[in-house]
């Protein structure tokens, strides 16, 4: 299966730090946020990753892509460990681009992706939402669309002061975590909210999805909306949600963004005396 990640937003949330430097570059401890996406396909099996860019994204190319002159350096200073995993990211899986030329949405983002999809179920994954999980999240989608042979779609239950910063599914059970959804509205106020489960930013997608996306109008935002696109495509093919396992963080925001950063920074060994830093000099 084919992973898409569109990484053209212009992060207006994160401004100023997105002023000149794309989004999906801003580090999470040592690495750019959008490796995390990256890895997390990798690491459910995908070796194919079509990234949807736009004006001014140019280094997220370079990052994935072999770094020939620092590579020499590090070799010849015998900066192995450090070299390995320069190395490393370069060969993580095929990587293709396509450019977004105008920011029209996320669905129009999509749209990019038809013809290196093709007529198959392909995984989205969409940078803003970093998902710490011990299984990754879009393998737990891959699987439960292995059992139902549907479009499946990434969610969790949210606070209901928070549904309008979403797209929020109506559902029927089926089993336990998995639903069938019956609707889908993006980002409703709390009155028009069908439920409180919201999408985070995971899909598996039936390729019928660019058909649907071609004849969806500009909606909430005046934008291309893939929760409208999925919305009509639900008339005709059957949908499923799956309440992942996994803590979610939306680091397209400043608050979500400071926070992963610390709670990976604690895990690691080699920074142990940031915790006695936070315990003793901050709080
Ligand atoms: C997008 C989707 C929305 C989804 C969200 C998850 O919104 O349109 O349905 O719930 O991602 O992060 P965005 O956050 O890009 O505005």
């Amino acid at each position: 299966m084919k992973a898409v990640i569109p990484a053209a937003g212009l992060g207006t949330r994160l401004l100023p730090m997105t002023k000149n430097s794309p989004k999906e570059m801003l580090p999470i401890v040592d690495k750019p946020a959008i490796q995390y996406v990256v890895e997390e396909a990798v690491n459910a099996g995908i070796d194919d990753i079509l990234i949807v860019t736009g004006r001014g994204k140019e280094v997220i190319e370079n990052h994935f892509d072999v770094a020939y002159e620092l590579e020499k350096i590090l070799e010849e200073r015998k900066e192995f460990e450090k070299l390995g995993e320069i190395r490393r990211i370069s060969q993580l899986a095929d990587i293709y681009y396509v450019r977004q030329h105008l920011p029209l949405g996320l669905g129009h983002a999509v749209y990019m992706a038809r013809k290196h999809i093709g007529n198959e179920y392909f995984a989205l994954m969409l940078g803003d939402d970093i998902i710490l999980a011990n299984k990754p999240c879009i393998k737990q989608l891959m699987e439960v669309h292995e059992k139902y042979k549907s479009s499946v779609i990434g969610v969790q239950k949210v606070e209901r002061e928070e549904v309008s910063k979403y797209g929020i599914i109506e559902y029927e059970k089926v089993e336990d975590g998995v639903y069938r959804l019956m609707d889908i509205i993006e980002k409703p106020s709390m009155e028009e909210a069908p439920s409180n489960m919201a999408v985070m930013g995971r899909y598996i997608l039936h390729p019928s999805i660019f058909s649907f996306i071609e004849k969806t109008k500009p909606g909430k935002n005046n934008e291309i909306q893939l929760t409208d696109a999925l919305k009509a495509m639900l008339k005709e093919h059957e949908i499923y949600a799956y309440e992942f396992e996994g803590k979610r963080f939306d680091v397209g925001g400043k608050l979500d963004w400071l926070k992963i950063n610390i709670e990976l920074a604690l895990k690691r060994d080699e920074f142990s005396e940031l915790r006695k830093f936070i315990k003793d000099e901050i709080l």
